[in-house]
């Protein structure tokens, strides 16, 4: 029996894959295995108990074949953190104004920011319910949303499909911790601010960034997984930030 699987979705982004990095450091042990997944490209980080896994997690085929691959095992404690994440691509930025908003663009960031959680949730159930779990020491299933998803922080605008993107991340991810509440107990379910992060979803943005405030990855990784060790089921259904504060929806 493994004690513990962690599942990072998402493992070759910035964040993502610094918290792999983090992971495998701290864990030799074979009672901790760890899956990673990557969409593109295989990275080339091994270990024994680190095994990569493809998801893109536009295709609900191939998040439903993913989270299969896991469900051998039938009592670790288990960790779904997913760090997928879309700002823009390599020919569509962020909207500044209503001018620019784009049918396809909008609907991209929905599927890869907002409806992913829900599907890998909905695939990973099973997993999750014969984790070993407490209330105190729960199955975490945690997402990277961000602050400008949330409508009370929205002080400039722009940045629709974005916004709008996470603010619909986290409604269904508040949704799935009170069905979850009901039908699975004691699995913790999250949305995370990562703090500015300096990777390449960031990049293009990082200018008006006050010094001091752009974190490494690596700091940034750090922190979330500092945080989801804290985490009791009775913070199921929160929005926090890379410090474990609270952030109003
Ligand atoms: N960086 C920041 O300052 C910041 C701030 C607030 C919130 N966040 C959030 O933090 C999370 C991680 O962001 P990051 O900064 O680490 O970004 P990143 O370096 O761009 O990583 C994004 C990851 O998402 C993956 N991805 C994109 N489309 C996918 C798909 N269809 N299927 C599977 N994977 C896909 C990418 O893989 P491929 O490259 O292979 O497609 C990449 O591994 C995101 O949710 C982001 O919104 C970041």
């Amino acid at each position: 029996m493994n004690d513990k699987i962690y599942l990072i979705i998402g493992g070759t982004g910035g964040i993502g894959q610094a918290m792999v990095q983090q992971l495998v450091q701290a864990n030799h042990s074979h009672s901790v295995q760890i899956f990673a997944t990557y969409h593109r490209n295989e990275p080339n980080i091994e270990a024994e108990n680190l095994h990569w896994l493809p998801m893109n997690v536009s295709d609900e085929d191939s998040i439903k074949k993913s989270c299969r691959y896991h469900q051998t095992d039938s009592r670790s404690r288990g960790w779904v953190i997913n760090c997928v994440g879309l700002l823009h691509t390599e020919t569509a930025q962020p909207e500044k104004a209503l001018r620019q908003m784009e049918t396809e663009f909008f609907l991209q960031n929905m599927q890869i920011n907002a409806l992913a959680s829900l599907l890998i949730a909905k695939h990973i159930k099973p997993l999750l319910a014969k984790a070993n779990r407490s209330a105190n020491h729960p199955a975490v299933f945690a997402t990277i949303s961000a602050r400008v998803g949330s409508i009370t922080d929205n002080q400039l605008g722009g940045w629709y499909s974005y916004r709008m993107s996470k603010a619909a991340l986290n409604m269904g991810m508040k949704n799935l911790s009170i069905e979850w509440g009901r039908s699975l107990k004691d699995v913790c379910v999250v949305v995370m601010q990562p703090g500015t992060v300096d990777t390449q979803l960031s990049a293009p943005f990082q200018g008006n960034v006050a010094e001091g405030h752009l974190f490494s990855p690596a700091y940034s990784a750090e922190c979330l997984l500092d945080v989801l060790s804290g985490m009791t089921v009775a913070q199921s259904g929160s929005f926090v930030d890379w410090a474990g504060e609270l952030i109003p929806w």
